[in-house]
């Protein structure tokens, strides 16, 4: 009962884009208000920008970050979001149901991406708006200056361009929730126009097309070869989003949702391979996971039926998800499949940053802590960095009511420049140990790091505000690599990041 693979540097599967360790700040809930940005806090900077998040922010190893939504962004009025902060208007949020003071805008993000370490990553309201709204944000943004738009930029004291290259045409205008959900057909001609504009002003741009906002959607498939038959010359990436949560407590299934992660993938880029050959082209769309997560969306979904029609609340509680122990090894999971998909899969989002289903939490006025499932991401943001090693598990299974039979082990590795390598495994099972055996052929590693495990007696462990450092990753001892083996045992229901250099 030993899980067995072998890393071999002829092996690979591709080089990781360091936007793969992306995440996303929406307006929503408190994710922008008390969470990124307090000016009253006791660690507010000039800005209001809170000191203690950006401090974890970049702990968590984030590169870019998307914004303003989501949802959100689909009747956002990109002006409302910048100029003399008082004087930006208060404006009903349709998609939350809230009250959006653009207390927080553009130059609000700007400064916090400066601060974080971040590049942006910017969305475009096609919900209720179109190409000319598109062009206009563009100008403001990036077009350095003496035209009015960028003229008002500078005016509003950003004298230096926002540089923002990489853009999503929208947000999930597939979903009959989204303000201004379009058909395929319909989505795919305005993408495409509001492309071939942007690309008129920005050759440089890198564009993001709406995929669908989950494989389940009834469109799946068809979707994303209408919209890539429409745009396929124009864009770089399509987008995929897919939250997991245990279903009729199945953990067994929910543990294993990475398979259903990989699959996706699989079938994205088949459909856009599908249509690159249709339409004899050389040119390999490229994959932007730009919302994925742990999201207890069935709470969530009886939570919204709740909402008084005459309520708009200014930054309320929304989708504060309290993530435990087995969330973060699902977490870890759902890592290890993007890395596995490195190829293919240029960016991608942790969705959310702060508060709102993310690793990081605030109290208004008070601490900031880690959720559990900070410590895979930043740990996979800092040490999967490299050419991602080509791993073929074999490994003992078990049964999974939605997968089937699945390995109970789930692997990848990353070599580094330097040649060191890092693997990042999980073993699903939650009550056994699983042996771990590595062949390790060509590769100039000697000794072992770090075992590093993310494990605890209690499943449901989590950080709260009361005990904000209950759950953390730990060091285990015995693991070891001699004669071209490693060796290790990884504890049950474990995320496991093992260095050898
Ligand atoms: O991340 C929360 C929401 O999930 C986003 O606003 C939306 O794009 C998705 O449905």
């Amino acid at each position: 009962r030993t899980a067995r693979f072998t890393l071999d540097p002829s092996f690979t599967v591709g080089d990781v884009d360091p936007r793969l360790f992306g995440s996303f700040v929406e307006h929503l809930g408190r994710c922008v208000y008390t969470g990124v940005f307090e000016p009253d806090h006791p660690t507010a900077d000039d800005r209001g920008l809170r000191r203690d998040v950006l401090a974890l922010v970049r702990e968590l190893g984030v590169t870019v970050v998307r914004y303003p939504g989501g949802n959100y962004v689909s009747a956002h009025r990109w002006e409302d979001s910048v100029g003399p902060a008082h004087e930006r208007p208060r404006r009903l949020d349709p998609a939350w149901h809230s009250t959006e003071t653009n207390r927080f805008g553009l130059s609000e993000y700007r400064d916090f991406l400066r601060k974080a370490g971040a590049e942006p990553m910017m969305a475009v309201n096609l919900g209720t708006r179109g190409v000319a709204e598109a062009l206009e944000l563009l100008e403001y943004a990036n077009h350095p200056s003496g035209t009015a738009l960028s003229d008002l930029r500078v005016a509003h004291g950003d004298k230096d361009p926002f540089g923002i290259r990489l853009w999503c045409l929208g947000n999930e205008m597939d979903g009959p929730w989204q303000t201004g959900h379009k058909t395929a057909s319909e989505y795919g001609r305005i993408a495409a126009e509001t492309a071939r504009a942007m690309r008129q002003f920005d050759s440089a741009a890198e564009l993001v097309v709406c995929g669908s906002s989950s494989r389940s959607m009834p469109t799946f498939a068809a979707w994303e070869a209408t919209v890539l038959e429409e745009t396929y010359d124009l864009v770089d990436h399509i987008s995929l989003h897919a939250y997991y949560w245990p279903e009729d407590g199945d953990i067994d299934s929910f543990l294993a949702s990475a398979v259903d992660m990989e699959s996706f993938i699989e079938a994205v880029v088949a459909t856009a391979d599908h249509v690159g050959a249709r339409l004899k082209s050389s040119k390999r769309i490229t994959l932007s996971f730009d919302e994925w997560n742990v999201w207890y969306l069935p709470e969530w979904v009886a939570r919204s039926k709740t909402f008084q029609p005459d309520e708009w609340p200014e930054a309320p509680r929304l989708l504060e998800d309290g993530y435990s122990v087995t969330d973060a090894v699902v977490v870890g999971s759902l890592l290890i499949a993007l890395l596995r998909h490195a190829d293919r899969v240029a960016v991608a989002c942790l969705a959310q940053l702060v508060n709102v289903i993310a690793p990081i939490m605030t109290e208004p006025g008070g601490p900031a802590w880690r959720q559990t499932t900070f410590f895979p991401f930043a740990q996979a943001a800092r040490y999967g960095r490299g050419r991602v090693l080509d791993v073929r598990v074999d490994a003992p299974t078990h049964e999974t009511r939605k997968y089937g039979e699945t390995a109970l082990l789930h692997a990848t590795a990353v070599r580094a420049e330097d040649g060191s390598v890092t693997v990042f495994a999980v073993n699903r099972d939650r009550t056994e140990p699983l042996p771990l055996e590595v062949a390790l052929h060509g590769l100039d590693v000697t000794r072992v790091v770090e075992h590093s495990a993310l494990a605890d007696a209690d499943p449901d462990a989590r950080n709260t505000l009361d005990d904000p450092d209950r759950v953390s990753p730990h060091p285990v001892p015995g693991t070891t690599l001699g004669d071209g083996r490693l060796t290790a045992l990884l504890e049950p229901l474990s995320w496991n990041v093992i260095r050898l250099a």
